[in-house]
């Protein structure tokens, strides 16, 4: 499947996205399930910028883009200049002056690439930028939704968890809306709060009444390492208010479906009944992952190359 059109050369989130495109990106991903490789990016050469830890994002971006026939230029930021203190600005052109296409980036400070993508020829695509998206993760949690379900309308999908810190919830929240679900934003009021519904969420800190009735609930670990004041009394008192645990789970619809985009603190957020049981598409979406940053790359190729 080629889409007609698209004119953006970087994804920085989903937030700016139409419906439209982001129907185009995950039409394309779903294509590519049963296509067989594509060499959209032959001759380009994509690199990998993570300032903060990952293990999906990091490998399935990898892998998607040998699929697509990139080459893969590996580069850590420790023991490159970054740790002398050049810009990221000067290693993007530097990179890019080195024959680097497209970057992937993951970096721990919110809207760092706002400014700096319009300075670059080449793409830049968002691996999760702080507190502020993650929209390939969006995407493929949208992707694996949209295998069961065939579209959103009507639907009402739960994230239950550390909503302040989380990126994904703002990726998800964007992009459900705009095709036609009813998002609820659920954990204790430090980590949920009451201005979310400003961005069009339900805010509701009684994970009971949450669940209730819900197609689909998205889990999200507890971000320790960006909380700087005690947001929760311990984490066992959040397991015991606010764990997906089997109970919780059953209050959902019959074939509700249990996400977490990863990585699982098992125990704490998640029982591992749940992660592990039947209702769990955990493993499909880390698998739609590869997928849904085909399309991306594939459509950020399209559109560098016509800027
Ligand atoms: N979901 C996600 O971003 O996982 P990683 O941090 O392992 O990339």
């Amino acid at each position: 499947m080629a889409p007609t059109t698209w004119e953006r050369k970087d994804l920085l989130g989903l937030e700016g996205l139409s419906a439209s495109e982001i129907e185009t990106i995950l039409d394309l991903a779903a294509s590519f399930k049963s296509a067989p490789p594509a060499d959209d990016l032959k001759g380009r050469t994509v690199a990998f910028i993570f300032t903060e830890a990952s293990t999906r994002t990091r490998s399935s971006c990898e892998m998607a883009a040998k699929r697509l026939g990139a080459d893969v230029l590996s580069f850590s930021p420790i023991g490159s200049s970054l740790s002398k203190g050049e810009t990221l600005l000067d290693t993007f052109l530097n990179l890019h002056a080195v024959g680097v296409t497209h970057f992937v980036v993951r970096h721990e400070r919110s809207g760092v690439l706002e400014d700096l993508a319009p300075l670059l020829k080449a793409s830049v695509i968002n691996a999760g930028d702080g507190w502020h998206e993650h929209p390939t993760q969006a995407l493929l949690d949208l992707l694996t939704l949209r295998d069961r379900w065939g579209g959103f309308k009507g639907r009402k999908i739960v994230v239950l968890g550390d909503i302040r810190h989380s990126r994904v919830a703002r990726s998800n929240l964007f992009a459900l809306k705009k095709l036609g679900a009813k998002v609820v934003f659920c954990g204790p009021t430090p980590l949920c709060p009451d201005d979310f519904s400003a961005l069009g969420a339900v805010v509701e800190h009684d994970v009971e009444k949450a669940l209730k009735g819900a197609d689909a609930v998205n889990v999200l670990r507890l971000q320790i390492e960006r909380m700087d004041q005690g947001f929760v009394p311990s984490l066992a008192d959040y397991a015991l208010s606010y764990q997906l645990t089997p109970a919780r789970a059953d209050l959902m619809k019959p074939e509700a479906l249990v996400l977490h985009p990863g990585p699982i603190n098992r125990g704490v957020e998640i029982a591992s009944e749940v992660a592990d049981g039947p209702r769990s598409v955990i493993l499909e979406q880390v698998a739609n992952g590869v997928l849904a940053r085909m399309a991306v790359l594939s459509l950020c190729e399209r559109g560098r190359s016509l800027a």
